[in-house]
């Protein structure tokens, strides 16, 4: 089969770890038989500096007519001060919403050999774990192209007098609520069959719409078992207590701040990945999915070899899997990733706390190779 990927590089370590990803994908279809076709857009801080905004049109209906999109990252200092409908992020938010991937899975797991950069002691993972075990697996599936990213915002006043004032809406309809619960029972259901909604229901009137619609949809989903948890008690049981989880389902804004709280303890925010689904087909096979590592743009360590693609590589195998059905495949680059990291290398941020042996802490290049290696052999 032939596919057509975006491919969005964007800005500091974004060009370095897809370019990795990229290699890893071509391998992959060469051995299984498929060819990607990638398709470079500009989108991030190098979309402003060469057209003046941070999501051409040009780059927007590219997207549109491709089956599926990898994105590296973007932002960084020398696009900072840019007023906000400037900012390379906009061309994150304006994809999502373009494209109206709803659905944002952010999986966070510890892996065996990652067990010294998780920040936990043993005795804490195991204590929640259902079988004692010093671990944890969760999925976070955070709503992506609705709330407070989106609803309505402002200033009022000059901005210097006291009554002077800025906001913005969280604002959710059925419609938004519905759909993603569903997207995070049908996980739940592939996993281990817990859902937990977190929201901030004591407080807040659309987390309580939230709840009303959860329980009503729960009864639909009766091998499914709903808890309820509010965001403080989340961020806290997350540190204390992660073996509890299974299934997440959030709001965008506490979807993005609990994904990044999840990643270090999988020892590094260089290990996640993510897929944003859930958009319309619009006459096209596969309605396309955004892939990318939860990961920013890290500008201080841009160019320098010193990046981790393992989170743009895995985010490469969630594409086969949630977008393709190409199980096997994704299947085939998860296990390249575990033999890379049996293999005893790992790069600076998932070296754990002590003493590990330095000749085996490698840079971007040499874990790839690593994965690649093991892609080639398996
Ligand atoms: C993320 C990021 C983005 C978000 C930013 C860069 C706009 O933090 O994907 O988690 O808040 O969604
Ligand atoms: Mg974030």
């Amino acid at each position: 089969m032939n596919y057509s990927i975006a491919l969005v590089p964007g800005d500091g370590i974004g060009p370095e770890v897809t370019a990795k990803a990229v290699d890893v994908l071509a391998l992959t279809g060469h051995k299984f038989g498929h060819f990607f076709n990638f398709v470079e857009l500009e989108a991030g801080g190098r979309a402003i500096d060469s057209t003046g905004e941070p999501l051409p049109a040009s780059s927007m209906e590219a997207a549109k007519r491709c089956d599926a999109l990898l994105l590296g990252a973007v932002g960084g200092p020398k696009w900072e001060n840019l007023p906000g409908h400037l900012r390379p992020e906009r061309a994150l938010l304006g994809l999502r919403a373009g494209l109206g991937v709803f659905a944002n899975l952010r999986p966070a797991a510890l892996l065996p050999q990652l067990k010294d950069a998780c920040p936990l002691k043993d005795e804490v993972l195991a204590a929640s774990h259902p079988e004692g075990k010093p671990t944890f697996d969760l999925l976070i599936v955070r709503e992506l192209t609705g709330g407070i990213y989106f609803g309505e915002r402002g200033r009022d006043g000059d901005g210097k007098s006291d009554d002077s004032s800025a906001f913005d809406t969280e604002r959710y309809s059925r419609a938004e609520i519905e759909r993603v619960l569903r997207v995070a029972y049908g996980a739940a259901a592939k996993r281990r069959s817990k859902l937990c909604l977190v929201d901030k229901a004591n407080v807040l009137e659309s987390s309580r719409f939230w709840r009303e619609i959860a329980s009503e949809i729960a009864g639909e989903y009766k091998n499914i078992e709903t808890s309820y948890m509010y965001v403080d008690n989340c961020s806290m049981q997350l540190i204390h207590a992660p073996g509890q989880f299974d299934v997440i389902v959030t709001s965008n804004i506490f979807g993005d701040i609990l994904s990044d709280e999840a990643s270090v303890l999988s020892g590094s925010i260089g290990m996640l990945a993510s897929a944003s689904i859930g958009g319309k087909a619009a006459g096209r096979k596969y309605p396309p999915g955004i892939y990318e590592p939860i990961h920013g743009s890290a500008p201080d360590i841009a160019g320098k070899d010193l990046a981790n693609p393992l989170a743009a590589i895995l985010s490469a195998a969630m594409m086969l899997r949630y977008s393709f059905s190409l199980e096997q495949e994704a299947s085939a680059i998860e296990a390249a990733v575990n033999s890379a990291l049996d293999s005893g290398l790992r790069t600076k941020d998932i070296a754990g706390r002590t003493g590990y042996s330095a000749e085996r802490i490698v840079g971007t290049n040499a874990m790839a190779a690593a994965v690649m290696a093991a892609l080639k052999a398996g």
